[in-house]
């Protein structure tokens, strides 16, 4: 192995490790050379109520796409989340919540956790919610959005959790795709000292002529601010909890039922609705939360991911709960009302396992390690990485400052879609390389493609894909199979493309390059560039738009916009301002561009096509070798663009 920026497994942790070296290796080969034995024996970790016989049964050829996993077991995720840990007392700590406000603090016990999630189960039921049924849920970081998403599943509907960051426009797109009838919300949210007006969008989503559907809107009162209020249509969460029963027994739902949908961005059309299923995801989310972070019963895990992603999904509620975590839940952002912030709560709940992004990090380098002089960090374990790359100044940051260069990093690389981690070192086997996601996970066979679909050998850099299923991947788009069949295994036959670039290293360790479809990724969220390009379009003054990521700092990839303006109107900073603003309240805050340029002209070919690889050099002030532009239309609005271009960093 090369010794270049090796991190080697610390002693003490290879030791205890749940998996080392040798481990990793023997499972590794045996879950690819016998996956039917392999996952037999994994399903084990969650409780069936009619154990599987059938392990997997999948394909990858697009004309016969299946994705099967445990497939004539039935079970219920939430009587895995909660009611089995009944048995081992049901005061264990499940979760530990610290509002905004540091002051703001709740433990919630296994036993209570199980007690409010009957409860709102039957609530749910109360309000004619039935198996099968989409719920949307929009709310802020508290206990009791795990609690929604937990009864949803005990009654077997499809929980729908939108980002408590995005607009009324994004949650009717959603709500309408899903055709919910319920929504559940909050009258606020509190998120770095600043309320979040939940009730008020999702009032102004319900405005829109097109959503119909919804006939009940549930509603958390978090802050107690004044809201509007439609009788008949909404309903306090305490009026019905205080009426509900705490008897709520399981659905019992087939492997394959769907457990959730979660919308996300793709590199065309409207975001997606990406289905997971029961059984699979469960035994994966466990599984890998477990390993990845080598969980041992009674540790503080924390992850500071929104519910909204799913991070928040698998690594927050299901994977965690199921294996009976205390999970640290915070309300607030990491760095309010300081940088000292994460430090203080580490410290304050004994955190021995960090999962975060590089945007925090970044974040708080740039504010300076003086915020940790007082920071402890002695409880700290192991440290988690996930969104984006890590780039290797962050990664040793990280390291030293959070570390205390004890901790190891995981870095992980996986997807809305996959569910769970595919690429990840884990503590006690693999040694790190700042950067580099390394080894493929349990059961996951990544190989890198050429353009062409031809599957590159050793050394080397290309397009990421994944050889063969594994139990947590997405089974289809909401109501869209056939886009599912194009988007992910057509662009390589008998191939699951992830839209991802990478290279792997004379290790055998991946290096994720980034996106290279037309997605970028804002602060580890990602975003599609055709998104933000029609809400651009959507604004009076706007002819055209075409929207690239460049290199930010602290968000890894910022939003560029090239808008040419209607005919006679004047480019100004107030109309630029107006533009961003109104990009923020079509999608949300994490979609307004960090710059715009003007633009007379765009580059495109003699059929219209903009080219983009022209856009990204310019925004990235790459703009010395920009390759050939002869097939443009008129290449001289190349000339034009390097002029005004307005990132010269
Ligand atoms: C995209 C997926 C998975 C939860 C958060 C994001 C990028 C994610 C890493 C990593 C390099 C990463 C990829 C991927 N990504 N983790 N450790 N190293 N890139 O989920 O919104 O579905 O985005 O995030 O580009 O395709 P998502």
């Amino acid at each position: 192995m090369s010794t270049q920026s090796l991190y080697k497994v610390p002693g003490d942790i290879a030791a205890n490790a749940l998996i080392n070296n040798e481990q990793y290796k023997k499972m590794y080969q045996e879950s690819i050379v016998n996956p039917d034995g392999f996952w037999r024996e994994q399903g084990k970790r969650i409780d069936w109520i009619k154990p599987y016989t059938k392990i997997k049964q999948t394909s990858f050829d697009d004309k016969d796409l299946s994705i099967n996993w445990f497939y004539d077991g039935t079970l219920n995720a939430s009587a895995n989340c909660l009611d089995r840990h009944l048995a081992d007392g049901s005061d264990k700590i499940a979760i530990i919540w610290e509002g905004d406000d540091a002051r703001d603090q709740r433990t919630l016990t296994y036993g209570q956790l199980h007690d409010q999630v009957c409860r709102f189960a039957n609530v749910l039921r109360s309000q004619g919610v039935c198996r099968g049924d989409v719920v949307t849920i929009y709310m802020p970081m508290v206990p009791e959005t795990a609690v929604a998403m937990l009864a949803c599943a005990r009654i077997g509907a499809i929980h729908s959790v939108v980002f408590g960051g995005f607009s009324p426009d994004s949650i009717a797109s959603r709500v309408n795709d899903g055709q919910s009838r319920v929504i559940i919300t909050a009258d606020e949210g509190v998120r770095g000292g600043r309320s979040i007006p939940l009730k008020h969008n999702v009032d102004l989503a319900l405005e829109h002529p097109d959503v119909q559907c919804v006939e009940k809107v549930i509603v958390l009162k978090r802050t107690g601010s004044d809201i509007y209020w439609v009788e008949g249509r909404d309903i306090w969460w305490h009026s019905l909890m205080e009426l509900a029963s705490e008897h709520c027994p399981p659905e019992e739902m087939g492997a394959e039922d769907p457990l959730f949908l979660l919308y996300t961005s793709g590199s065309t059309g409207n975001p997606k609705g990406v289905l997971h299923t029961t059984g699979g995801y469960l035994v994966y989310a466990a599984m890998s939360h477990e390993y990845v972070f080598d969980y041992k019963p009674g540790e503080v895990y924390w992850c500071t991911a929104d519910v909204g992603w799913i991070t928040g999904h698998s690594y927050m509620v299901y994977g965690p709960f199921a294996n009976g975590a205390t999970v640290l839940m915070h309300e607030g952002v990491p760095n309010y009302p300081s940088p000292a912030r994460l430090g203080e709560m580490i410290d304050r709940h004994k955190v021995n396992i960090l999962y975060t992004a590089p945007t925090l990090v970044r974040a708080l380098m740039a504010e300076g390690k003086e915020h940790f002089e007082e920071y402890d960090g002695s409880s700290l374990r192991i440290m988690g990485s996930v969104g984006e790359p890590i780039n290797p100044e962050a990664w040793r940051w990280y390291h030293e400052v959070i570390g205390h260069e004890h901790c190891p990093i995981v870095d992980t690389w996986w997807q809305t879609e996959t569910g769970g981690i595919l690429i990840t070192p884990l503590p006690g086997a693999t040694d790190t390389k700042p950067g580099s996601a390394t080894r493929p996970f349990f059961g996951v066979k990544p190989a890198l493609v050429d353009n062409q679909g031809n599957i590159l050998e050793g050394a080397n850099e290309g397009n990421l894909v994944l050889l063969d299923s594994w139990p947590g991947q997405m089974r289809t788009i909401y109501g869209d199979h056939d886009r599912f069949v194009l988007t992910y295994f057509k662009t390589f036959r008998g191939m699951y493309f992830t839209g991802d670039g990478a290279r792997r290293d004379e290790d055998g360790y991946y290096w994720i390059t980034g996106r290279v479809d037309d997605v970028i990724n804002v602060s580890g969220h990602r975003l599609g560039t055709a998104e933000v390009e029609s809400a651009l379009v959507a604004h009076e003054k706007v002819a055209e738009a075409a929207v690239v990521g460049y290199p930010h700092d602290i968000k890894g990839q910022g939003i560029y916009a090239y808008v040419t303006l209607i005919h006679d109107t004047e480019p100004s900073e107030e109309l630029r301002q107006e533009l961003r603003q109104w990009v923020r309240k079509e999608i949300g805050a994490l979609a307004t561009p960090d710059l715009i340029q003007w633009a007379s002209g765009l580059p495109k070919t003699r059929s219209g096509k903009i080219m983009r690889r022209f856009l990204r050099k310019i925004a990235a002030n790459e703009v010395t070798n920009l390759g050939d532009a002869s097939t443009l239309a008129d290449p001289a609005v190349i000339d034009t663009l390097i002029e005004s271009r307005l990132n010269r960093s």
